[in-house]
């Protein structure tokens, strides 16, 4: 599973359009009914605009008609694994469970992978989702 999703992010990865921050990244989710969605950060030249990568992967799922996601992979360049930022954390958190995990990843310069796994609750403890509301 990991490693058809990494395969996926370095594709998508090499599409990001970040001229701003020149800080690629892709994600891979896939879904409990064994999809796989794509995205990458999209920037634009007014910066608030920008789409972050998770954000791109969700709305892809949720375009297809799904909206229960498995894992989810992230990826950028770098020594440092990627981690999500706290608002792509809340959106993965619509569509998942505490214990869904999450791989973080970075490809270095020597094309090395460093990679950390944990899981949604890990990352972001004492959430606040859908379950809170009467709907
Ligand atoms: N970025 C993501 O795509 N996902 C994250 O979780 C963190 C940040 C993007 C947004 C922006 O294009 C670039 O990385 C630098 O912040």
């Amino acid at each position: 599973m990991w490693d058809e999703m990494l395969e996926k992010a370095k594709m998508v990865m090499a599409n990001a359009h970040c001229p701003y921050s020149k800080f690629q990244v892709g994600a891979c989710l896939l879904t409990e009914q064994g999809d796989y969605f794509l995205g990458c950060n999209v920037e634009n030249a007014s910066y608030s605009m920008t789409i972050d990568a998770e954000a791109n992967a969700v709305a892809n799922m949720v375009a297809s008609g799904q909206s229960r996601i498995k894992a989810i992979l992230i990826l950028c360049h770098g020594e440092t694994p990627c981690a999500p930022c706290g608002a792509c954390r809340q959106r993965i958190r619509e569509f998942a469970k505490d214990q869904t995990p999450i791989m973080m990843c970075s490809l270095d310069a020597n094309g090395q992978l460093h990679q950390l796994e944990k899981t949604l609750g890990e990352l972001m403890p004492h959430s606040f989702g859908p379950e809170f509301l009467d709907t």
